[in-house]
């Protein structure tokens, strides 16, 4: 019933939806919803399986865990416990990186339109600097003298389950342009910069290998060319996320060996090519890792029907789910209480935020939904949490981490008085 589909920590028991040994039922109704259910025990699976296929055929590889995906301070220190690095965005993750204990050195920061004050924040924390514009390079030097400088390349080649998640090529506000990158480490060079990375992040949800080899072989080739021209050997080669998951039943995953038997076989052919010695292999997955080791559980409220369709109305909307209404994102769903029940009605799947738009599903086969029923919604660790707002007002809700069967609130939901954390009444209103 429960389809090949689901990794393993997902198991069907007398009907009732278990994640990492813990029933769905029982977490709803200690923890209340919605609810976000993350499993310890397949974020270490993939990040293992990530890790040993890149490290079989070249030693010295990092994987950067892209924070934003997932900020939750345990998903954190999971990974931290496995080895990983940081990919920070914003000084805030840099902030969370370092008090989950990551150390300085691997957090690597690529931002866009980043301020002063936040480089002279990342500069005094120690955290290397990919940059994003000459701009932002010149500003880093006249702030400090960084022992070590990243250069982000916009390769010409980019990809992504959506327009807006596409972060290189023509249309791409990030990176730099081959001939004003070589600008960029020759300005870094001469003004005593003595360590470099190279960088490029094509786009998110990628399912394909070739736009990932045809980058990472435009990104090898300009590491070749600055080699050349100003004498520049790279500590490390980063290409950056994007590994896609499947979200629809239909879909394949990734081939992960082939991936990285192919990046690697190509990075150690352009490294010997262009005589670039052996720097580190670096990636940058976000989705990849946390993505399928989470469930959103969401009640069942109303079931209403219209001349025209079915609603199920849920207690998770956009505000805790944005993915669907700002991607036209699928999300699967499954009815947790009653797995075997077959599907035989569609319905539009609606939260409960006050605009038409806000659905979850539209014309979704599902089981005949009662009030009360507790739905499960699918591949919710990535950019699931840490896209969620208080829009409407609604408190942010809670996340629970479990591992074989033990379970813990790892956040608490919010409160009424979280709506008003912050906000003062002028004098002239009080
Ligand atoms: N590195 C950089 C520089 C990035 O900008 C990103 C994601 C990643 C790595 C990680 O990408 P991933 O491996 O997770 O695909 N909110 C969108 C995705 C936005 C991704 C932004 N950048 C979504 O829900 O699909």
């Amino acid at each position: 019933m429960i389809g090949m589909f689901l990794p393993e920590v997902y198991e069907e028991r007398d009907g009732i939806l278990y994640i990492d040994g813990a029933s769905t039922v029982k977490l709803a109704e200690e923890f209340d919803t919605p609810l976000y259910v993350i499993s310890e025990n397949r974020i270490r699976e993939n990040f293992r399986r990530l890790k040993e296929a890149l490290t079989r055929n070249y030693g010295k590889v990092r994987i950067y865990y892209s924070a934003k995906a997932n900020t939750n301070l345990s998903i954190l220190s999971i990974l931290r416990s496995e080895g990983a690095y940081i990919d920070a965005v914003s000084p805030g993750e840099v902030y969370i990186a370092l008090k989950a204990g990551f150390p300085p050195g691997k957090i690597l920061f690529t931002g866009t339109s980043v301020r002063d004050d936040e480089l002279k924040f990342l500069v005094d924390s120690n955290v290397t600097v990919n940059v994003d514009s000459l701009s932002e390079l010149r500003r880093l030097l006249r702030i400090s003298k960084p022992k070590t400088i990243s250069v982000r390349v916009n390769p010409e080649v980019g990809a992504g389950h959506h327009a807006h998640v596409i972060t290189a090529g023509r249309n791409s506000k990030f990176g730099i342009y081959e001939d004003m990158v070589i600008e960029a480490y020759r300005t870094s060079k001469y003004s005593g910069v003595e360590r470099f990375g190279i960088h490029m992040h094509i786009g998110s949800g990628i399912l394909n290998i070739e736009p990932f080899i045809h980058a990472s072989e435009r990104l090898l080739d300009i590491a070749g060319r600055i080699h050349r021209e100003l004498s520049i050997d790279f500590d490390f080669v980063d290409f950056g996320g994007g590994l896609g998951v499947p979200y629809k039943p239909e879909e394949e995953p990734l081939n992960i060996d082939l991936y990285a038997g192919k990046l690697t076989d190509l990075f150690k052919r352009k490294l010997e090519e262009h005589d670039l010695g052996e720097p580190a292999l670096c990636i940058e997955p976000g989705r990849y890792i946390v993505c399928d080791a989470c469930i959103l559980l969401t009640r069942v409220n109303t079931v209403k029907v219209t001349p025209y369709r079915k609603f199920v109305g849920v207690d998770a909307g956009f505000n805790t789910l944005a993915r669907p209404v700002m991607y036209g994102a699928y999300h699967h769903i499954l009815v947790a209480n009653r797995m075997n029940a077959e599907v035989e009605e569609r319905y539009d799947v609606a939260g409960p935020i006050c605009e038409s738009g806000d659905l979850l599903a539209k014309d979704r086969p599902l089981p005949r939904i009662c009030e009360g029923d507790l739905l499960a919604i699918l591949n919710a660790g990535a950019y699931g949490y840490s896209m969620s707002s208080q829009y409407n007002s609604r408190p942010r809700c809670a996340e629970v981490l479990v591992k074989d069967g033990r379970y813990f609130p790892v956040r608490s939901r919010e409160t009424f008085e979280d709506l008003l954390r912050g906000q003062n009444l002028p004098p002239w209103l009080k």
